[in-house]
């Protein structure tokens, strides 16, 4: 295994639980970035992401903190803090604590996971985090699909931007996914924090047929290096959604989520139907740990070896990926060398 050369401190939304982890009154503890954090959800249901230790003494908020209302309580000495990291109360004294605060994340809940945006100049969020349903403004809805089917792999020494290579990587499918040609990408679209990626694509016949015959593909939205979503055409109706988190300096937890879509009402046997969508939700993930055991043991190649077809798509994805690395470790080996010599 190897280590990433790329910063492990990128920007954007990155997802650190699920919605259904963090019940009302629940203090959550994770790592991520290097820090740790709580996340805890109020009476109103808003969830607060924040770092973990009391600006009191000291005390982790995730070892016997206690949500009160729309407050945090510390288990130490019992300071306050809201949902901004401000301390609201000193159970001894007449007044708060006005100077001191908790780092906090801006938060979204949307497809049932909860999305942190992480940037180390703490600028304001540039992009938005996209939805499984609304980014691909077809009208869809969760109600179209079965219930999420999920993987959750912790600490691999793994990048988030492996993943979204995966978006130019056209030769990868047939060796790691047995695809019986190689597909062919439809859109490039690197122009802006989010990005597009379609392509034309099948898992069904053998390598006697020609890419242009094929009437089935994929459709992805890249939100920053963090999330990825994808919806299918042409074939079952499937939804994924990729996130991946940096942990610290090496290692990252990977999440992957999806959704196969309902028949209509007319379907003659809604239990039969039921397990087929699950078994093929688990067959989508499967492959998704193919790619993972990939990922998992790589060393990230820049400037890598590419073939001239490749060249295009990895040269865009590389150039839109530095949008979020406002530390500079996230260009090739030559410009770094480059920009440290200036
Ligand atoms: S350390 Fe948190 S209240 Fe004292
Ligand atoms: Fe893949």
């Amino acid at each position: 295994m190897a280590k990433p050369p790329l910063s492990m401190k990128p920007t954007g939304w990155f997802q650190v639980a699920w919605s259904d982890e963090i019940g009302i009154g629940d203090v959550h503890t994770m790592k991520y970035f290097g820090q740790e954090m709580v996340a805890w959800r109020a009476e109103s249901g808003q969830v607060c992401v924040m770092n973990a230790y009391c600006e009191h003494l000291g005390a982790h908020l995730g070892f016997g903190g206690t949500v009160h209302g729309e407050v945090l309580q510390c288990p130490f000495h019992g300071w306050q803090w809201n949902q901004q990291g401000r301390n609201v109360c000193i159970p001894y004294e007449d007044r708060p604590n006005r100077g001191r605060r908790i780092t906090t994340y801006p938060v979204i809940e949307r497809n049932e996971s909860i999305y942190i945006w992480h940037d180390i100049e703490n600028r304001e969020p540039f992009f938005d985090a996209p939805d499984i349903f609304a980014s691909f403004g077809d009208g869809s809805s969760v109600e179209d699909y079965y219930p999420q089917q999920r993987l959750f792999e912790q600490g691999l020494e793994m990048h988030p931007q492996y993943v979204l290579e995966n978006g130019v990587d056209f030769a990868h499918f047939k060796y790691v996914h047995g695809t019986p040609i190689n597909p062919i990408f439809t859109r490039h679209d690197f122009d802006e924090p989010i990005s597009y990626v379609d392509f034309t694509i099948t898992f069904e016949g053998d390598d006697g047929q020609r890419i242009e015959d094929v009437s089935s593909g994929v459709e992805a939205v890249n939100g920053g290096l963090g999330i990825a979503v994808t919806k299918s055409w042409g074939m079952i109706d499937n939804r994924t959604i990729s996130a991946i988190t940096p942990v610290d300096e090496s290692t990252s937890d990977i999440r992957f989520m999806v959704y196969i879509g309902r028949p209509g009402a007319e379907v003659r046997n809604p239990d039969r139907a039921r397990v087929k969508a699950e078994e093929f939700g688990a067959e989508v993930i499967r492959q998704f740990r193919q790619d993972i055991h990939i990922w998992a043991h790589q060393r990230y190649s820049d400037p890598p070896a590419l073939a001239s077809s490749e060249m295009a798509g990895f040269t865009a994805i590389r150039e839109w990926a530095k949008k979020f690395y406002p530390d500079g470790k996230g260009g090739s080996a030559a410009e770094l060398a480059a920009r440290s010599a200036q």
